[in-house]
């Protein structure tokens, strides 16, 4: 313990965390699981009824929501949502902030539909162990939340084809696990951030982006 570095003693923080928080979900987490996507049902419109006809409440068992489309469990007979993919659905209105009650969620893929308005400022707290998060080939506008940078398991973020614009928060280089990073075809501009593994492709077709793999900035 007194050899641990600063950097290692805070990662055993943060994994001894984490470990506490899902065993936490294991035990109560499932009600809330429930509840996050029937919420999440409801908040969205789903013009060709893919949730309509498969995200079926009406009598809940243990495991029966791990059967739904999209929605993949921790394990199958229990009610605790690991990976929510919802792609290519048709789907749209805004983020659905419901999602916070899937409180074990490690992967989120909105990508191919027509969710529009702001990413959450407090993407951090909606998603806190999010490793995978794809919210490409959407409508989403604004600028990208700094706080993004707060979802520290991020492996993955991918916000392609959307409407976002302003600067790419510098913040992002605090990432350290983040391999695939791409926000192609949208409005950004200014400075990317220090993200040496993200390639100049990643940041194509945007207003006016420099530094890092691309031109440097004036
Ligand atoms: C609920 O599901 C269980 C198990 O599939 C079944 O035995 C029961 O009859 C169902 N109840 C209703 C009200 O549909
Ligand atoms: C989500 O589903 C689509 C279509 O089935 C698939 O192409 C995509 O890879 C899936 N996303 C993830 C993160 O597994
Ligand atoms: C989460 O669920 C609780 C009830 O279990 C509810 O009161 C709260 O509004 C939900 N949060 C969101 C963001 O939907
Ligand atoms: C995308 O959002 C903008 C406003 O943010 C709106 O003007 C436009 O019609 C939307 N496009 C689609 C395809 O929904
Ligand atoms: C990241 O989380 C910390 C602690 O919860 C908070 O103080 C900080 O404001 C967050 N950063 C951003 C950019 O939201
Ligand atoms: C950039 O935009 C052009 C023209 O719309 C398109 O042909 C090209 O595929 C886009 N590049 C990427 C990486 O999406």
């Amino acid at each position: 313990m007194v050899l641990m570095s600063g950097r290692t003693f805070c990662a055993h923080v943060i994994i001894i965390n984490f470990l506490l928080l899902l065993s936490y979900n294991l035990i109560y987490g499932t009600e809330t699981d429930i509840f996050c996507l029937k919420s999440i049902k409801n908040s969205l419109e789903d013009p060709y009824g893919y949730l309509k006809s498969s995200w079926d409440f009406n009598n809940i068992t243990q495991g029966s929501i791990c059967r739904f489309t999209g929605v993949e469990c921790w394990h199958p007979n229990e009610n605790r949502v690991l990976n929510l993919n919802l792609s290519n659905m048709g789907l749209k209105g805004q983020f659905p902030r419901a999602i916070q009650n899937c409180t074990s969620l490690t992967g989120l893929d909105f990508s191919i539909n027509k969710l529009s308005g702001k990413i959450p400022a407090d993407i951090d707290v909606l998603l806190p162990f999010v490793v995978t998060l794809d919210l490409s080939y959407n409508n989403f506008s604004g600028e990208i939340p700094k706080s993004v940078a707060n979802c520290s398991y991020l492996n993955s973020l991918k916000l392609d084809r959307n409407a976002l614009s302003g600067r790419i928060p510098g913040e992002l280089s605090f990432l350290t696990r983040l391999r695939t990073f791409t926000v192609t075809n949208n409005l950004l501009r200014g400075p990317v951030p220090n993200l040496p593994q993200v390639p100049a492709e990643s940041y194509a077709n945007n207003s006016d982006l420099c530094g890092g793999p691309l031109p440097p900035c004036s």
